[in-house]
């Protein structure tokens, strides 16, 4: 889909995600050139575990880089450099002498360190660790999933004291692979990344001597820290040989960036497998007293890190393809939406996807999910209806933490991701919301947001002001609902979100 108005030099993308790996082209004026994707397998061997095979991970980025530069059809000569983004917390250790991976890849979802978190906690309890890493002791974060592997593959701790073994989350994987692997790889994350693994202080950008103690992490096995746009080295093979890799941003500060929230009080929601709203706070951290997590938002080569406050939402997306994998409810994803419209209403339905507990603001891990106030006329179509509305109210709940964390009240709501093409699903935030939500033309922020951060690192844009002049509105929503009304429904939301907690005991 090469546009024939566009010319080079390009800047390319790695969009290392949860459900898929995709590489995209991008022009100086931040359009797309071309796209290139592939799906990964999902691995659930227990409830409540989820895993991905980092090889075939690896496999599918070097066939996706292969593919979008064969679709714009052009060569790596056009390239002026590679940024990366990634799903974040989703952790791996690898052997360093074979490039082997020690184990499945623990993903962001998975919840077998509740235990292990608990224990973390001792008498302190979920904010032990709070105020070096704006994070609760939680399953989402990488620290005791790195843990849990020392723990629990035979023989690892050894090796990984002995210096065999590496650490990293899927961005230290790419760029390892990337620029040479067993010969020669760099071993480096940014700041984005390691705020998400509860092992960097978030005030030194350092990782925490103390912490790495209680999480009894050898510093052995840890990547170097660097910003999230500069030169880490140059990629070595493959389609982009030679090419410089410039970037690095966990995937929702790459959004961030992707939708120029370059300012204190701007803030972004990326609608994809999961949600998460993020909040520029400028360069100081800001803390949470409502459940939202405190993270680094970008640091561009050598300037000050800019910080943001995050309301995560783990599933969202992720529900849509339950409804159409496990279910058999629908066929595609777009189908929640037909489906969806075929009634006016949830029928009285509320559904609550605490699949891995529920993440922001209540951070409950023995939570799991519910659908209430079920009654013999309530159809599929108005579960579909709950399915959609689940995550417009989580949204609600993330932003009024946000407007009483911050101070700033919500004038519009800017989003992006793949659920965002749900027209019903972006009226109906836009309602609970009770403010206007907006979509820019490129809905691909995660990339955009790799590569603006990687051309802003070999000068391919001068500085921010240049990224900010491509942002372009492409679709507006307004609300319509009536405000008792919307009352009403947040209060039944609530009341069904209560029924989800406490599900699992202690013991299990
Ligand atoms: N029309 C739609 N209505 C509702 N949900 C949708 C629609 N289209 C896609 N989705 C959901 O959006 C998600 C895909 O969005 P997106 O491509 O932004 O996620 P992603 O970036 O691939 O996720 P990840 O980065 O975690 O792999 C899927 O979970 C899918 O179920
Ligand atoms: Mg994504």
């Amino acid at each position: 889909m090469t546009d024939a108005h566009t010319t080079g030099p390009f800047i390319a993308a790695i969009d290392q995600g949860t459900t898929s790996s995709r590489c995209i082209v991008f022009d100086k004026d931040g359009r797309i050139v071309s796209v290139d994707q592939k799906e990964h397998e999902q691995i659930f061997p227990k409830p409540g575990w989820v895993e991905h095979d980092a090889a075939e991970i690896w496999t599918n980025v070097q066939e996706v880089v292969a593919g979008a530069i064969e679709k714009a059809g052009i060569t790596s000569a056009d390239v002026k450099a590679i940024g990366i983004t990634n799903q974040r917390e989703t952790t791996l250790l690898w052997d360093k002498n074979t490039g082997e991976p020690v184990h499945n890849a623990i993903v962001w979802q998975d919840t077998r360190t509740d235990a292990l978190c608990k224990e973390l906690g001792r008498n302190v309890g979920q904010d032990r660790f709070r105020r070096e890493t704006g994070l609760p002791l939680a399953s989402y974060f990488a620290g005791p999933k790195a843990r849990w592997l020392l723990d629990n593959v035979e023989g690892l701790r050894e090796r990984a004291e002995r210096g065999e073994i590496l650490f990293g989350t899927m961005d230290s994987w790419v760029i390892w692979n990337l620029t040479g692997g067993v010969d020669g790889g760099v071993h480096v994350t940014d700041v984005t990344n390691a705020s998400r693994t509860m092992l960097m202080n978030l005030h030194t950008m350092e990782w925490d001597d103390k912490i790495l103690q209680s999480m009894e992490v050898p510093a052995a096995i840890l990547p170097e820290i660097r910003s999230s746009a500069e030169v880490y080295g140059l990629a070595k093979g493959g389609a982009l040989d030679g090419i410089p890799v410039a970037s690095a941003l966990g995937d929702q500060q790459a959004a961030l960036f992707g939708q120029t929230c370059y300012s204190k009080g701007e803030a972004k929601s990326t609608y994809g497998t999961g949600t998460f709203m993020l909040m520029n706070t400028g360069d100081e951290p800001v803390n949470s007293y409502n459940g939202l997590l405190t993270t680094v938002g970008y640091r561009i080569g050598d300037e000050k890190a800019v910080y943001a406050l995050e309301g995560s939402i783990a599933v969202t997306g992720s529900l849509v393809q339950w409804m159409r994998d496990q279910m058999g409810l629908i066929n595609s994803a777009a189908e929640i939406e037909t489906l969806a419209s075929s009634v006016e209403d949830n029928g009285g339905a509320y559904f609550v996807p605490a699949f891995s507990g529920l993440f922001a603001p209540y951070w409950r891990s023995d939570a799991r999910g519910v659908i209430a106030g079920l009654t013999r006329y309530v159809t599929k179509a108005h579960i579909a209806r709950a399915v959609l509305e689940a995550t417009a109210w989580q949204t609600r709940e993330i932003t009024d933490a946000m407007t009483k964390d911050s101070g700033v009240e919500l004038t519009a709501l800017k989003v992006d991701g793949g659920m965002t093409s749900n027209n019903l699903l972006m009226q109906t935030l836009s309602d609970f919301l009770d403010a206007p939500v907006v979509r820019p033309m490129v809905a691909e922020t995660t990339c955009l947001g790799a590569a603006y951060a990687a051309g802003l690192a070999v000068g391919f844009w001068p500085d921010t002001d240049a990224l900010r002049a491509n942002w372009r509105r492409a679709a507006e929503w307004t609300p319509s609902m009536d405000a008792d009304q919307r009352d009403a429904e947040y209060k039944n939301w609530l009341k069904a979100v209560e029924r989800t907690m406490g599900w699992l005991d202690e013991e299990n």
